[in-house]
């Protein structure tokens, strides 16, 4: 069975007074028995939240990584140094990162391969623009994204990565895929890891991400493939946040 698996990007907000806020509400929240959570706050907070969130099931992840080790690449950070700060997964291939920082498939294998290096578990972001989806070419992009960066991989490598959809029209637009929109994508890029190995494709954890809130988590989380979510702005508001978690059970 796949463990659920909710996540938290909070983007470039939040403040060391969110950090305290989730590690206390976090302590005593009833979550469900097998779930994996995961927040991923703005660099600076990542000390303050190992700490904060010390006796909760929250786990760290960071939003972004350098392809290199260490070098002179100013205002960057590498895998291994978010390793030492307990940073255990890590995005790459954010829409954001692909539309504002110009990052192409070859820059998101580099930084996944990184993450992998640097035993953090890369979770791939992949989604097409509205543009695209209206063009008729949803999983044509999906899968040039998703197969530019697992065809490049070892086999064990392919294993550790989980994928998330995000259709880019649905983020932070308050517009969100349907359910069976969301499915019927998530059960392609399924259906292409199988090509490479069935087995493997089973055990893939696939997360929706797209304007996923306390109000429309639970049934795009009962999709026979969405095994979790990738939450952004919902993800800010400890209630909604753990309302979230709450209905992965
Ligand atoms: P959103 O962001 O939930 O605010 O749409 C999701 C994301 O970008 O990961």
């Amino acid at each position: 069975m796949r463990t659920p698996l909710i996540a938290g990007n909070w983007k470039m907000n939040g403040s060391a007074a969110l950090v305290e806020e989730f590690g206390r509400v976090f302590t005593d929240a009833r979550l469900p028995a097998s779930l994996d959570v995961v927040i991923l706050p703005p660099f600076p907070y990542l000390d303050a939240a190992r700490h904060a969130f010390a006796d909760t099931v929250l786990r760290l992840g960071a939003q972004t990584l350098n392809p290199l080790h260490s070098g002179a690449r100013t205002g960057e950070v590498s895998g291994n140094m978010l390793k030492e700060f307990g940073v255990a997964y890590a995005l790459v291939g954010h829409s954001e990162r692909r539309q504002l920082y110009r990052e192409d498939d070859e820059a998101v294998h580099d930084r996944l391969l990184a993450a992998l290096s640097a035993d953090i578990t890369p979770i791939l972001c992949v989604g097409e623009t509205l543009e695209e989806r209206d063009a008729g070419k949803t999983m044509e992009v999906v899968l040039r994204q998703v197969g530019y960066v697992m065809a490049r991989l070892e086999p064990d490598q392919r294993a550790r990565v989980i994928i998330a959809y995000e259709p880019v029209w649905a983020i932070g637009t308050g517009r969100t895929a349907t359910p069976r929109q969301a499915q019927e994508v998530m059960a392609g890029i399924r259906e292409y890891q199988a090509g490479f190995d069935r087995e493997l494709a089973a055990g893939l954890r696939l997360l929706y991400g797209g304007s996923m809130n306390a109000g429309n988590a639970a049934e795009l989380l009962a999709q026979p493939d969405i095994d979790g979510g990738l939450v952004g702005g919902a993800s800010l508001k400890v209630d909604d946040f753990l309302a979230i978690c709450q209905s992965a059970g």
